[in-house]
């Protein structure tokens, strides 16, 4: 399976996939990443792995032209991880059922910006992680998998948002591996 990941921020979820199909726990290879922002730790963790990867700046015809070099390398499955934009038409028909997102919270609470702040601020005392398919709205598509993490009267945004990172590693290597072999039968 040739995947893209694609992606704004540090890397540590392309990371964490990257690890799983090196080590033969995703049945599938990542053979592009692409970022919306430049110089991001994303894009300098793929391409010191050798990995191919591609700038495409915000604009109106950004899903056509990410969806053109996913097709172009031949991509079957495309995994975002905080990418900054909404995936819209181009994309989203090029690609039915294969792009997954991950996101920082219980979903269907907290959609949007920076939700382990939302769920601080709501006084949750537990919140967590989704992996999804994406749709057309805003983290609105098919739950694949969840994994929940508890708040700590003493956290902060910062020790909540990297809890649930690590969950977030966990549960995005799980769901590639459940789609591929979804894929497969
Ligand atoms: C993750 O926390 C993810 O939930 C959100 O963006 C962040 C990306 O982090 N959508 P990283 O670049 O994978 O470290």
């Amino acid at each position: 399976m040739r995947i893209a990941v694609l992606g704004s921020g540090a890397g540590s979820n392309f990371l964490a996939l990257w690890k799983a199909c090196h080590a033969g726990k995703i049945a599938g290879e990542i053979r592009l990443v692409g970022a919306d922002q430049q110089n991001s730790g994303i894009l300098e963790q793929a391409e010191a792995r050798n990995i191919p990867t591609f700038f495409e700046k915000k604009g109106k015809n950004f899903s056509e032209r990410v969806a053109q070099r996913l097709l172009e390398d031949n991509i079957e499955l495309v995994c975002l991880a905080g990418l900054m934009r909404i995936v819209k038409a181009p994309l989203l028909g090029a690609f039915p059922n294969r792009i997954l997102n991950i996101h920082p919270s219980l979903l269907p609470k907290f959609p949007g910006k920076e939700a382990w702040k939302q769920a601080l601020e709501a006084r949750e005392d537990e919140t967590g992680c989704t992996v999804h398919y994406v749709d057309a709205g805003m983290d609105t598509g098919e739950i694949i998998l969840q994994e929940r993490v508890p708040i700590k009267t003493d956290d902060t945004p910062e020790s909540l948002h990297a809890r649930i990172q690590e969950a977030e590693h966990r549960v995005y290597v799980e769901s590639v591996r459940t789609v591929i072999s979804s894929l497969a039968d």
